[in-house]
This record gives C-alpha cells, sequence and structure tokens, in this order.
C-alpha cells in the first residue's frame, strides 16, 4: 500500500465517541501496519479540559476497547500513543487558534513534518463553518510547502440552505480538491461489493429493474442507544443521522446505472442522478410515508435500558427520533412504482445492515406451500455483520406430492479470502492521506440529498400532530411501520446477527 508524505494529523472533536470508538482504532490500525506516514503527529481538540497524558491514556482505553482485532503487543499502543497530543478548544474563538498555530509550528519543526496537515473536522456540524473559517483566518490552510486537507464529518450542514451555505464557504477558503466530504459506509468494504455484485455478473442486471423486482428494503439496524452522544444526536436524530448520507448511498449505489468507468466522477454521477430521479415527498404525505419513533426504556436481556428522554443531555419532551422508517419511489425507466423501504433505529434487537430485494411472485401458483403461504424470492445483500449474500427459493420437498419449501443459498465474505478486511475508518483515513478522493461525496449529490429529504424535517417542525411513536428498547421499533409495506400481509424482514437466519429465532 501507498504510504503517505509525513503529516500532522488535527482531529476537532477528539473528546467525542468518533475519536474515540472509532478515528483512534483505525489510525492505530494504520500503524500496526506500518502504514503511517515515517514521520507524523496527531493533535486531539476538544471542548474538555484534560492534559496531552490523559488524552493519551483515554486513547489507550479506547483502542484497547473498540479494535477489531485482538492487541497482543502493549508496546506498540504506548508507542502510537506518545505522538498523541491534545488542546483543549471550548468555543473555536480565534484565540484557541492561535495556540493552534504555535502547537503546528513547533511540532512540525520537532518531528520534521514538512508542512502537511490534515484537519479533521469531527464535532456536531453547527461547528464545522467556524472551525473552517478561523483555520483560514489563522493562515493554516494556505498551501506553502506541504498539503492542507479538510475532512467534513456527515451530516453536511443541517437541511440543503445550511449544507449549500457550507460548500459556499468552503469553495471560498479551500478547492474542491482539499475537502474530503466523509461518509464512513462508501469505506465499507461491502458497500464497494455492491458495484461487484451487480456489474460483475451477468446474471442480475437483467433482472434488477420494475419488472422483476416487487420492493427493495435497506435496513440500517443498531443494538446501542445514545449513550454520551445526546448533544450531538438531540439536533440531528436519525433522518439526518443515518438517512441523509449512509442509506441513501446504499440507495444510490443500489439503484443507479451501471457507470462508464470506476472513475470517481462516473459512479458520483450515476448515484447522482438516482437522487435526482428521487420522487419527492410532499409534507402532506409524510404522515403516510414516514414513521418516526423514539425508544423507551425497558428490560434487555435481564438489564433495566433507560428510554430516550432519560439519556445524558437529552430534553425531558423530546421529540427527536431514534428510528424513522421512509416509503419512497424512484421515477425512473428503471424503476418506476417499484417501492423502496428504508428504516433505521437505535436500540433494536441487533446490529445489522441490509439490502432485500424482493422479487416478483410468478405469475401463476402451481404448488403448495408447507407454510400456506406465497413467497417470492429474496436477494439479501448484507452489509454487516456476517458480511455475504443470501438468495432465498423454493425448492420441493422430498417425499410424495408436490410440497414446496423456501431455502437459502448464502455465501459469506469471510470464506472468500482469509485476508483482513480493513474498517471503513480506517481505509478513507489512508486515501485522504494519499489525496485519493473516490470514495468521498461530492458538494451536489449532498445538496441533492437534503433537497429530497427536507419536506420530511418540515412537515414533522410545522405539523407538531405527526406522531413519534415510543417503541421498547430492544424491540423492532412502532408497530406503525408495518403499514407503510404496500401488499396484503407483507411485512419487513426481521434479520438476525446470521445472515441465514431471520424471524423469531436470532441468536443473541
Ligand atoms: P460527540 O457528541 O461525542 O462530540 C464530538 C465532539 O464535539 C466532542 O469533542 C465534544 O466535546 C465536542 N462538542 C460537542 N458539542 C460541542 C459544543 N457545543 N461546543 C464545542 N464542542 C462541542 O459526537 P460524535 O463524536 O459522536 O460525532 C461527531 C461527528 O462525527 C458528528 O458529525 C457525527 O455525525 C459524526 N460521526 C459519528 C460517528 C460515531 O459513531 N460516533 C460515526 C460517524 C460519524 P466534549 O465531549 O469535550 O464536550
Ligand atoms: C454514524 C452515526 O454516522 O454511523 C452513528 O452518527 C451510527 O449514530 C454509526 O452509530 C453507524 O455506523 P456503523 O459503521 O456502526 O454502521
Amino acid at each position: 500500500m501507498e504510504n503517505s508524505k509525513n503529516l500532522i494529523i488535527v482531529i476537532f472533536g477528539a473528546s467525542g465517541d468518533l475519536a474515540a470508538r472509532k478515528l483512534m482504532p483505525a489510525l492505530f490500525s494504520l500503524k500496526a501496519q506500518n502504514i503511517m506516514p515515517e514521520k507524523y503527529a496527531i493533535l486531539g481538540i476538544g471542548r474538555t479540559k484534560i492534559t496531552t497524558e490523559e488524552f493519551r491514556k483515554k486513547m489507550i482505553t479506547s483502542i484497547l476497547s473498540f479494535s477489531e482485532e485482538q492487541i497482543s503487543d502493549r508496546n506498540l499502543i504506548s508507542d502510537f500513543a506518545k505522538d498523541l497530543y491534545y488542546l483543549s478548544m471550548g468555543d473555536y474563538s480565534t484565540e484557541g487558534f492561535s495556540d493552534l498555530k504555535s502547537f503546528l509550528k513547533v511540532t512540525d519543526g520537532k518531528y520534521g513534518i514538512g508542512g502537511s496537515y490534515i484537519f479533521y473536522l469531527a464535532t456536531p456540524p453547527s461547528l464545522f463553518e467556524p472551525i473552517a473559517v478561523n483555520l483560514s483566518k489563522a493562515g493554516l490552510l494556505d498551501r506553502k510547502d506541504g498539503f492542507r486537507r479538510v475532512i467534513v464529518e456527515k451530516p453536511f450542514g443541517y437541511d440543503l440552505e445550511s449544507a449549500r451555505r457550507l460548500n459556499r464557504l468552503l469553495h471560498k477558503i479551500l478547492a474542491e480538491e482539499q475537502i474530503y466530504r466523509i461518509d464512513h459506509y462508501l469505506g465499507k468494504e461491502t458497500v464497494q461489493n455492491l458495484l461487484v455484485t451487480r456489474f460483475a455478473n451477468g446474471i442480475f442486471e437483467p433482472l434488477w429493474n420494475r419488472n422483476y423486482i416487487d420492493r427493495v428494503e435497506i435496513t440500517s439496524a443498531e443494538s446501542i442507544g445514545v449513550e454520551e452522544r445526546g448533544g450531538y444526536y438531540e439536533n440531528s436524530g436519525a433522518l439526518r443521522d443515518m438517512v441523509q448520507n449512509h442509506l441513501l448511498q446504499v440507495v444510490g449505489l443500489t439503484a443507479m446505472e451501471p457507470p462508464s468507468s470506476l472513475d470517481a466522477n462516473a459512479i458520483r454521477n450515476e448515484v447522482l442522478k438516482v437522487f435526482q430521479s428521487l420522487q419527492p415527498i410532499k409534507e402532506e404525505d409524510v404522515p403516510n410515508q414516514v414513521i418516526r419513533g423514539q425508544y423507551t426504556g425497558s428490560l434487555i436481556r435481564g438489564e433495566c435500558v433507560t428510554g430516550y428522554r432519560f439519556e445524558k443531555n437529552v430534553a425531558k419532551d423530546s421529540r427527536t427520533e431514534t428510528y424513522v422508517a421512509v416509503k419512497f419511489f424512484i421515477n425512473n425507466w428503471r424503476w418506476g412504482g417499484v417501492p423502496f423501504y428504508v428504516r433505521t433505529g437505535k436500540r433494536l434487537p441487533t446490529r445489522v445492515t441490509e439490502i432485500v430485494i424482493h422479487f416478483k411472485q410468478t405469475p401463476h401458483h402451481l404448488f403448495q406451500r408447507v407454510s400456506g403461504r406465497f413467497s417470492s424470492n429474496q436477494l439479501i445483500i448484507r452489509i454487516q455483520p456476517d458480511e455475504g449474500i443470501l438468495l432465498k427459493f423454493d425448492m420441493k420437498e422430498p417425499g410424495a406430492g408436490f410440497n414446496v419449501k423456501n431455502v437459502n443459498m448464502d455465501f459469506h465474505y469471510k470464506d472468500l479470502a482469509n485476508i483482513r478486511v480493513p474498517s471503513a475508518y480506517e481505509r478513507l483515513l489512508h486515501d485522504v492521506m494519499i489525496g485519493d478522493s473516490t470514495l468521498f461525496s461530492r458538494d451536489d449529490e449532498v445538496e441533492t440529498a437534503w433537497k429530497f429529504l427536507d419536506p420530511i424535517r418540515r412537515a414533522w417542525q410545522n405539523n407538531p400532530e405527526i406522531k413519534v411513536y415510543g417503541y421498547p428498547a430492544g424491540t423492532w421499533g412502532p408497530e406503525h411501520a408495518k403499514d407503510l409495506i404496500e401488499g396484503e400481509g407483507l411485512d419487513w424482514r426481521y434479520p438476525c446477527k446470521n445472515l441465514a437466519d431471520d424471524e423469531v429465532y436470532c441468536e443473541l
């Protein structure tokens, strides 16, 4: 793998959940694989007042808790920690940025870096603008000897207006190739594999349209709650946190036309066309096409779990959605009339992300089903965990007569090769270091995604009578989400941790 130039990575929001859970384990893993640059330093900036020593200890604990692999060599973590530094900055004022400038000057000299810096904005989105402006005012974005790159976390803005403003502002102070709008789902191997599944195989593509597909279902379920992130999540909710970015990108890759090449812009152009074809959801249709929910306190496997309104930094009368299910259509020749169902939620029974392609039933039901119900073929593309593909189809039960049973044919990604799959953040951080923006979102994609979702937020804001349904933590969300699915007796798939299982009996 290509090694990057020497550099300093500055993480704004380093005292937060993302830095602890994903960024530090990813950077450590790059170090463990010897693909960090020869000379580098990492500066964490956060509101919490802690010393560099305390920050190092905290990050060591995070790496031990959240790394995907067992770490046998503790010395390697201590070695990694010695290049971590911390600066406390509460209000991101000009004064704080002059401290940052001095830090960079001293550290650059001490390590012999040569002026290449990455600034990672991992704070709540309201701080992206002031941080970018102050970086520019401090002259830290001017390219002199090395490169200056800025990674912007999602959600990119709060709505179309703020996303446009942020894009305009960033374009004033940075060239587009210096901006990396990160959506870590695009860094997931299995999300990239969607392109291969669709476009490297001749068998799926002829069926991949309204003539053969009845509906498409995309689920991203999480078993964790909001935990320490109430401050961020209260202003975000599931729609902004997951749907506007990760899940619409998955929709884009599932629904797009074949790109002319693997060039970043060729793929982005096709995803953009899907976003542009999304049938707008009118404000008055929101109650029929969107269901929102919020988890309430419950007992999960004998343990008391608090409701969302009792989480830290959450208002006691909060109406922020921790669950959302949306039904929509894509108005183009391939997908006209095929409903897409997308749902995501926190404190659901398990952590699963998957795409379910439901094919149409046969035009004539010739055979009896043991269950008495006619099933249709399903292709399930599992993003995580137990990554793989499952095809459900009917077979004859051995014996007299023609009793038909639905069976599974599955492929598990882990059987493909005995190699380690890098985490999404590992892949994307390394891409920024070497200046490859293929897996990052483009300004027009982000804005078009907001344009589609804005009416939903507006309807919720303007019509407080649109219900926020409570659902007990550990369940599959509001019962009403079933009503979204068109067709008698149809329901969502209730996936388990194991790709092949669904419904009631799941491995814990
Ligand atoms: P957190 O709530 O954990 O906080 C992030 C950081 O922002 C912390 O350093 C926190 O400081 C600081 N902060 C919060 N509010 C303020 C404020 N009003 N003024 C100054 N500083 C503030 O959020 P996350 O780390 O979870 O998320 C950060 C970003 O990363 C978001 O944009 C999110 O969408 C994105 N993200 C998060 C993921 C995750 O798994 N957590 C995954 C993918 C993306 P302090 O804690 O010191 O008060
Ligand atoms: C982040 C959201 O973007 O994605 C989190 O802010 C969510 O709320 C996370 O937990 C999910 O990512 P993954 O990779 O665990 O599916």
